[in-house]
């Protein structure tokens, strides 16, 4: 009995050693709320399938690249991009103060799991001419992890 609980405690405590540093502090202005490990992990882990299954520390790491360009806080500043927040549900190219590329303007359709899907693993075959200079990330594992971590911090 003793060995199994210790078995236990040993596996919520490596589990726990794999969230890095901590928190999401970058994730905003001076006055954006921080949340724990636990927090993060359990907001992915309330998104539809297959998101649920996401990791939000890996997908915090992919984001790191977009993050060159993409705030995703609420009221973040648009940089070389738009910003993100609130981008699920939107119509593609409507970030308010935003100059997008022509062929971004002509483009009509919601942004959703799917279209962030084949955008993020390669945004110029998707839409031929976009500003968007970024090669995509061709593993599956991580766009379904950085999507989580979209879907999570673009609404917060
Ligand atoms: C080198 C800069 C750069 C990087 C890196 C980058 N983007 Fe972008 N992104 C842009 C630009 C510029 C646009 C506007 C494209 C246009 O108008 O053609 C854009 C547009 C977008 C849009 C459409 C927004 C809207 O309002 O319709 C999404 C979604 C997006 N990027 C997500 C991402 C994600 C996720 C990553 C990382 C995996 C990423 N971007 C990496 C520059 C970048």
């Amino acid at each position: 009995m003793r060995f199994m609980f210790v078995a236990a405690l040993v596996l919520v405590l490596a589990a726990c050693g794999q969230s890095g540093s901590g928190g999401s502090s970058e994730s905003g202005g001076p006055s954006a709320p921080t949340y724990t490990d636990a927090q993060n992990q359990a907001a992915v882990a309330a998104l539809p399938a297959p998101y649920n299954t996401a990791n939000y520390d890996a997908g915090r790491t992919v984001f790191a690249q977009c993050r060159a360009c993409h705030t995703v806080a609420n009221g973040g500043a648009n940089m070389v991009g738009p910003n993100l927040h609130g981008v699920i549900g939107r119509r593609i190219g409507s970030a308010p103060n935003f100059n997008y590329s022509p062929p971004v303007k002509a483009s009509d359709f919601t942004w959703d799991a799917e279209h962030l899907d084949r955008w993020i693993a390669n945004p110029q075959a998707m839409i031929p001419g976009t500003r968007m200079g970024f090669v995509g990330v061709r593993d599956a594992t991580q766009r379904r992890d950085v999507i989580a971590y979209l879907m999570v911090e673009s609404q917060r």
